[in-house]
């Protein structure tokens, strides 16, 4: 049936499913009856894998469903959704035209055709007008989510039959969700789903039989043993009409005693349960549905679970926090949860169910703010700050820039047009260009004074809006801006689990052209603060360039933090020597540790490992919540991927701008376990997706980024205070200069690195 290619293939799939480092154990950390569910029946709530992993794979392939099964709870439910061929076979393709997720319409054998499906003529490929042989020696699956990587449609994924699932899924004890979409529009093309469903259930375990069309479910009913196989009804958009019974959903669910008579459960849309304001994408408060449902003995499932959409504000973009409103909310608990993010369903479920934000933690990893929790509040504001305190940081940052009048305080950027309303104010006249500090224009903290910089209104940072994915608007101009001694006196209460890290960047430029010098500004302040008295809290002071960690060694014991801001693949002995003359740790970017291409790791460098045995502390950043800030490996969960920081890469510390995502994963109940941790809290095997590509199809291999070397921690000693009074460079002169940075700019010319294509072509070949 396959042709040859296609079946070698699918033989060396077995070594590229080994992406986490540990196999499935035996012993899963589930079952523990400690805890106690609002699930109609007591047990923890099911996880239902739509087209197995759909969210990284294609959908109902064989890889989708096998990484489903590796990495979520024991018991979970793989979903095919059945369509009928002409000779009678059902395979598992997610929507009635082929084209959706198949290669089809690009397959010239293979004509568009149109017909009424539930009464709206529609143009497409069918099942009904091709035969299984014709399918399956024509027409592989593809990516049909725009949205998601289209790097695997070129692996020739097969057409999978039900029966071809569930022989490949055998040694794995998972059930099986039928899921028929449209029993009406086959039995218009002489195709019975009812006949196809009994032959199959008799030779498998099917666990779950879902439909839309309640006149499917009802014939079912007399026919399948509800000890074996359960009946959902599957409840689509209120006002789309069920074409077996021509009664819209919306109407269907003021009965639910009816419902109750041919089914054992509800498939909803999880806005059935927690609606979305669609303007605002606020959540509202939850219906009474889940109560009612359960009331009538009715289980409820909830559907279009995806890590890789937009979320309402209230979850912060953490698909966790969504998941633990359906299923630990105080009150009710769905019984199942629909996801092409299985493995974020199950750690919810498993990990992070039922623990408080005061749970013990398990790992000591610090976590360090990035302008306070900015992820949720303009940043370096008393509410971005208050954020990150109440969601449990152990390290509050404080970027500290300079006004006109000397006073140091805490903002993101000294170019107030990055964060604040100014440019939209009195002082947009200020606006120049000064290359030594950055490229294009910029209206500076230091031309204004305090009190007019305290004037200004706070806008939210946005740095995924190329992707139209924007932080919670409700907080824009939001907020109060603080001096540094403000901040101090805001964390001074919280000294016993709280610290400072101070960030002090540009203080050369500001010491020769502005006559400021933030280094004595901070001395300063710090120690009328007292915070440089013995017993005093924890301070930490950061920097990219070496001259001002220096001047800190020869006047207090603070922690220096050595910031590196270029992507590096690592450090030369001698680089390192010198980091270990004025610092005790390092901040470096993810991707000086695992390097990445196109948003595919593609390894990892041992920078972590060697910083470490120099007795460097190796603080990493930024990790945030939105899923296009994270590599593919990471499977769009901002969880996965600080386990894999912590657990692979062996991190000191994150800093991030969701704080309270950080300190979840730190203590959540799957850590720890030692042999008996779930896949789900495994590290991922880093660059283990790119096995699973077509060589043609591979993200370009890059260049290795160049170490650090000890020329570019070098620095001359910070100059003394300017003699001429400050002035300001002309708008637009040395337009285009860079400034400078302490490493040398990554070589981003691409080539085929020969051992990469080795690797990969030993895998698929
Ligand atoms: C949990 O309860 C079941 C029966 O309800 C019992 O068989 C099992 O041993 C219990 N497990 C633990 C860890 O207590
Ligand atoms: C497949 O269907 C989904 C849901 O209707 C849609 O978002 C997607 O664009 C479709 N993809 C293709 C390739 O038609
Ligand atoms: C279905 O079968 C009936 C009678 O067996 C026949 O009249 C009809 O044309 C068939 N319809 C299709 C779409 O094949
Ligand atoms: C179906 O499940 C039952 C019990 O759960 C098991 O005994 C039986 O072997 C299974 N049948 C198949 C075909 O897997
Ligand atoms: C639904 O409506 C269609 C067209 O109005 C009709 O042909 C069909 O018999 C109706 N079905 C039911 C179950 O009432
Ligand atoms: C709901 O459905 C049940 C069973 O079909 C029926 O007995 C009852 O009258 C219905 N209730 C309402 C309010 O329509
Ligand atoms: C969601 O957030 C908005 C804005 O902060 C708030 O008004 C609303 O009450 C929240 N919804 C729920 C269900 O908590
Ligand atoms: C829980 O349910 C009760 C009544 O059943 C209701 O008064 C309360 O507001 C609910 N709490 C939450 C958090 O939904
Ligand atoms: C420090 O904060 C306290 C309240 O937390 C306040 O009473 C006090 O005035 C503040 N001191 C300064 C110098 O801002
Ligand atoms: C690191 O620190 C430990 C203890 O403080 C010390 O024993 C060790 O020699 C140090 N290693 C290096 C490479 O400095
Ligand atoms: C670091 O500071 C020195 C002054 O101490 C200055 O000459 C140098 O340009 C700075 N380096 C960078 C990369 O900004
Ligand atoms: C530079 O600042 C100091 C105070 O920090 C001041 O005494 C001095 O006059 C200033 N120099 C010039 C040239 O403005």
């Amino acid at each position: 049936m396959w042709n040859s290619r296609a079946l070698l293939r699918l033989l060396s799939l077995l070594r590229y499913l080994l992406l986490f480092h540990s196999v499935l154990p035996l012993v899963s950390a589930q079952g523990s009856n400690t805890t106690s569910w609002n699930t109609l029946s007591g047990s923890p709530p099911l996880v239902i894998a739509r087209g197995g992993f759909s969210g990284i794979y294609p959908d109902s392939s064989d890889i989708a469903y096998s990484l489903a099964a590796q990495t979520s709870l024991a018991n979970v439910i793989l979903w095919c959704d059945v369509q009928l061929t002409k000779d009678r076979e059902g395979i598992c393709i997610p929507d009635i035209k082929l084209e959706n997720a198949t290669d089809i319409g690009h397959v010239s054998e293979f004509k568009s055709k149109t017909y009424s499906v539930n009464g709206v003529q529609t143009s497409g490929y069918f099942s009904v007008d091709y035969t299984l042989k014709e399918l399956l020696s024509n027409v592989v699956l593809i990516q049909g989510d725009y949205t998601r990587t289209n790097r695997f449609d070129g692996s020739d994924f097969p057409i999978l039959t039900v029966n071809e699932l569930v022989r490949r899924e055998t040694p794995n004890p998972s059930g099986l969700w039928l899921n028929i979409q449209h029993d009406v529009f086959y039995a218009q093309h002489n195709l019975s789903m009812k006949n196809f469903v009994l032959s199959v259930s008799r030779t498998v375990n099917v666990s779950y039989i879902s439909s839309p069309e309640a006149g499917f479910l009802r014939s079912l009913r007399a026919l399948v043993k509800p000890s074996k196989t359960k009946l959902v009804f599957r409840f689509l958009e209120k006002d789309k009409v069920d074409p077996s019974t021509n009664q819209t959903y919306g109407s269907l669910l003021k009965n639910l005693t009816s419902i109750k008579t041919f089914a054992s459960g509800i498939l909803v849309p999880k806005e059935y349960i927690w609606p979305v304001d669609p303007t605002s994408l606020y959540l509202l408060p939850h219906t009474s549905l889940v109560s009612d449902a359960h009331k009538v003995g009715l289980e409820v499932f909830a559907s279009d679970f995806m890590n890789d959409i937009s979320i309402s504000y209230n979850y912060s973009y953490d698909p966790v926090a969504e998941y633990l409103n359906f299923i630990d909310n105080g009150n009710f608990s769905v019984d199942g949860v629909l996801s092409d993010f299985p493995l974020t369903s199950s750690e919810a479920i498993d990990c992070f169910a039922h623990i408080g934000l005061n749970a013990p933690k398990q790992v000591n990893t610090l976590i360090i703010s990035k302008y306070g929790a900015s992820g949720d509040y303009p940043p370096c504001t008393d509410l971005s700050y208050g954020k990150a305190i109440s969601d449990g940081v152990d390290v509050l940052d404080c970027p500290v820039q300079m006004s006109k009048d000397g006073i140091p305080f805490c903002l993101s950027s000294i170019d107030l047009i990055e964060s604040t309303n100014v440019a939209q104010s009195s002082f947009s006249r200020l606006g120049k260009t000064i290359p030594e500090i950055k490229s294009g224009n910029g209206i500076f903290t230091f031309d204004l004074a305090w009190n007019d910089i305290k004037s200004l209104s706070p806008l939210m940072l946005n740095p995924h809006s190329m992707n139209n994915l924007y932080r919670n608007p409700e907080y824009n101009k939001k907020g109060q801006y603080l001096t540094l001694s403000d901040f101090l006196n805001l964390t001074k209460a919280h000294t016993s689990t709280l610290s400072v890290v101070i960030i002090i960047e540009n203080a050369a430029y500001l010491a020769r052209k502005q006559n400021l010098s933030v280094t004595d500004a901070v001395i300063d302040t710090l120690s009328r603060a007292g915070y440089d008295k013995p017993g005093a809290p924890k301070v930490m002071i950061q920097s990219t360039n070496s001259s001002v960690l220096l001047k800190f060694k020869e006047k207090a014991k603070y922690e220096l933090v050595y910031k590196i801001d270029e992507i590096v693949g690592g450090a030369v002995d001698s680089a390192i020597s010198n980091i270990k003359r004025f610092a005790h740790s390092v901040v470096v970017k993810k991707a000086s540790v695992y390097p990445v291409s196109e948003l595919f790791a593609i390894g990892s460098t041992k920078i972590v490992s060697k910083f470490k045995s120099s007795n460097l502390s190796v603080y990493v950043e930024t990790f945030s919540n939105e899923f296009v800030s994270q590599d593919w490996d990471f499977m769009s969960d901002a969880y996965v991927e600080i386990n894999t920081f912590v657990q692979d890469a062996e991190i000191d510390g994150v800093i991030t701008d969701f704080p309270k995502t950080a300190n979840r994963y730190r203590r959540n109940k799957c850590l720890n376990l030692g042999e008996k941790t779930p896949a789900y809290m495994e590290p991922v095997a880093v660059g283990g997706l790119l096995q699973a590509m077509d060589k043609s199809l591979l993200p370009p291999a890059m260049a290795p980024a160049p170490p650090l070397t000890e020329d570019e921690v070098t620095e001359p000693p910070l100059p003394p205070l300017s003699k001429i009074a400050p002035s300001s460079p002309i708008s637009g002169t040395q337009a285009g200069a860079q400034p400078p940075h302490n490493a040398q700019a990554q070589v981003t010319v691409c080539f085929f690195l020969s051992t990469l294509t080795v690797l990969v072509a030993s895998f698929l070949f």
